[in-house]
């Protein structure tokens, strides 16, 4: 999966504080550089940051069910490229993953094919049905150690069944991620942000309430079960404002926003290209203002990619009737220095922050978003922080060619990332 090589020196490199010192990394782990033996293998990473590998939270691999779509070999060759050390595989797969089995089979999927740490999340609910709570304890128990579970792509939006989820995962630590999209509000045809743009285009539209008015629930509902909820791809103002009153109340949510949603926005539809299409939808440019802030002052604590490939033969159909989702995990960090870092809303310690400690948190996931400390496993990320380039969806390693950033200039900053001490990816 990953160069051969078992030690390394990096040198030159400054980290997100300021700090700087070479960085040597031996078996899989940071060491002391005074014992890196002659001849080592050098890496010159002058002028380079080196920051600890980037975790997601959401990543859909398509593998095992639709392979033609992507696999755990190519989602996970463009988590490395992306500069992610571990990522969340969604469980809206075929089966689903359901069953400890099903959770177990991916993770070892993971284990032999995976360029970085692939954790799974389980199914809230069988089938993702929406309507009986599959295996969530024997998935937590089992040795893929669930502790993200979601219905992702659909909504659990049965109020007893996610209560009951809530309640269930509470003793073992676990988190319900929420696909917050009301069924009846969204409708089941929506595909754009209700609008002026929506009537425009003749495509149906769904309101952003159709977000906040489940975020609002759940948020209630994770109060009354003193349980933890996650509130995935938060796209609107309406979302923000009450998961900061959530917060203010001291309900245990945390929230995420995708690199879309922080630079994309609805006009883009206008031309009808479906890798535009994305649930939920691009929006308007006051959703992407207050996304910004609330992922600067925390109130959205991290970053995830919603990374989604489809096969072309579904997205090449009519806006309404394509599959809905975007590429991500490739231009993540791209987006995140270009939106946040150079205009100056974040710093790159808040960066490591948003997509790399907290969503290891998130997730318990031991051995990622650490320090770059001796002892520590080796998961980092060499960024450039000035270099750019024009995205070229071709150049991909997904198998995925729905790049929603193709053709447009934006930083490049992954110049290498090493995973468990080696190198799984390397520019050039
Ligand atoms: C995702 C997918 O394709 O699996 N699609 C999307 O538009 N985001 C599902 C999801 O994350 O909701
Ligand atoms: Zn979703």
């Amino acid at each position: 999966m990953t160069s051969a090589s078992t030690s390394l020196l990096i040198t030159g490199a400054r980290q997100a504080d300021g700090t700087s010192g070479d960085l040597f990394v031996a078996d899989g782990r940071f060491a002391d550089p005074a014992d890196a033996p002659a001849g080592v293998h050098r890496v010159d990473a002058d002028g380079l940051l080196a920051l600890p590998g980037l975790v997601d939270l959401h990543t859909h691999l398509r593998q095992p069910g639709r392979e033609d779509a992507e696999t755990v070999a190519t989602g996970t060759a463009a988590a490395a490229r992306g500069g992610f050390t571990c990522v969340h595989a969604m469980a809206n797969l075929t089966p689903a993953t359901d069953t400890a089995e099903a959770a177990e089979y991916v993770q070892a999927l993971g284990e032999r094919e995976g360029h970085c740490e692939v954790r799974v999340v389980g199914a809230v609910t069988k089938g993702l049905g929406g309507s009986e709570l599959s295996e969530l304890g024997l998935m937590a128990k089992s040795a893929a150690s669930v502790r993200v579970f979601s219905d992702d792509g659909r909504c659990v939006a049965d109020s007893l069944v996610m209560r009951r989820a809530l309640t269930y995962v509470k003793p073992f630590g676990g988190v319900i991620a929420q696909h917050s999209q009301d069924p009846r509000l969204a409708g089941t045809d929506a595909c754009c942000h209700e609008s002026e743009w929506s009537g425009r285009l003749g495509l149906p539209g769904w309101p952003s309430q159709a977000e906040s008015v489940i975020v609002a629930r759940d948020v209630q509902l994770a109060e009354l079960a003193g349980s933890r909820l996650h509130v995935c791809h938060v796209s609107t103002a309406e979302s923000v404002e009450v998961i900061r009153w959530a917060k203010r109340r001291g309900v245990q949510v945390t929230a995420e926003v995708t690199p879309h949603h922080l630079l994309l926005d609805t006009p883009l539809v206008a031309g009808y290209d479906t890798t535009f299409k994305v649930n939920p939808p691009l929006r308007t440019s006051e959703h992407l203002d207050a996304v910004r802030e609330a992922l600067a002052d925390g109130t959205i604590d991290i970053v995830a990619t919603d990374h989604a490939p489809h096969a072309r033969q579904d997205k090449d159909h009519p806006f309404d009737v394509a599959l809905p989702g975007m590429l991500g995990l490739e231009q993540a960090l791209a987006v995140v220095v270009d939106v946040m870092v150079n205009t100056g809303r974040i710093d790159w310690p808040t960066l490591v922050r948003r997509m790399s400690s907290t969503p290891a948190r998130i997730g318990q996931v031991p051995g990622q978003g650490g320090r770059l400390a001796i002892g520590e496993p080796a998961n980092l990320v060499l960024v450039d922080p000035s270099a750019r380039a024009v995205v070229d969806a071709d150049a991909s390693a997904s198998r995925g060619r729905n790049n929603p950033y193709h053709g447009r200039e934006l930083p490049d900053p992954v110049v290498a990332t090493v995973f468990r001490g080696r190198i799984s990816y390397q520019r050039g």
